[in-house]
């Protein structure tokens, strides 16, 4: 492991808006920075890398060997000298090399409270519609260790949110994005320091259940 804060890698195929809540909160710690933003394809995220001086890098997926891709992704992970590396909206699997290289420490966020509505084909405006329609009263958003398979790892943390009655899918998403960008930030911090520690990384509790007391009557 470097010494001083630890190098951060986030992977991602889409807008970016986790990788921005990312990049926005770690200018206020110095126990973790992101040095370099991994995508499959030209996305809204690498924009964002741009305009922060994050190096953007493009490692295609589509229509090439996985040894290839094994090969590209751990030579840019070398290359920074990664710790830790966060999945944001990235809609490939790892290569197995790099999930066994950095095993313990890979986070993904996905925009439901699994182990529901979770697995392959769950992803964006699918997981919500699903939810909507299946009548749950609660969704949220989940972080969990990486494995080999989609959305299966240990879970680090949730944040729960209500599902309203008249609810659409795109308010739903929307609901559940504004907590994914509180909560992301929160469950690395809370990775890094297992991580700088040399432990395992322990679940988290819920942010959304947490309360502030009542004022004492002096206090009012
Ligand atoms: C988020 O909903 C995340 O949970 C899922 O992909 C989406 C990425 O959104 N894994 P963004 O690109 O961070 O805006």
């Amino acid at each position: 492991m470097t010494p001083g804060p630890l190098n951060v890698a986030v992977f991602a195929s889409g807008s970016g808006s986790n990788f921005q809540a990312l990049l926005d909160h770690q200018s206020e710690r110095d126990e973790w920075r992101v040095v370099v933003l991994v995508c499959n394809r030209e996305a809204g995220a690498m924009r964002r890398a741009r305009a922060a001086g994050v190096d953007a890098v493009l490692v295609p997926t589509k229509d090439r060997e996985a040894s290839d891709v094994a090969r590209d992704t751990l030579e840019v992970l070398e290359a920074h000298h990664v710790d830790v590396v966060l999945l944001a909206g990235y809609l490939r699997l790892l290569p197995s090399e790099v999930v066994r290289r950095y095993a313990g420490r890979i986070l993904n966020i996905h925009p439901a409270l699994l182990p529901d509505f979770g697995g392959r084909g769950m992803y964006g405006m699918n997981v919500h519609r699903a939810v909507v329609a299946s009548g749950a009263s609660e969704s949220g958003a989940s972080v969990h260790l990486v494995d080999e398979e989609y959305d299966r790892g240990a879970i680090v943390g949730q944040w729960r949110v209500p599902v309203l009655p008249d609810d659409t899918p795109e308010e739903l998403a929307a609901r559940v994005l504004a907590v994914e960008h509180r909560l992301y930030p929160r469950a690395v911090d809370h990775l890094c320091s297992a991580v700088r520690a040399g432990r395992r990384v322990e679940a988290m509790p819920d942010p959304s259940l947490e309360h502030t007391p009542e004022p004492s009557e002096g206090e009012r």
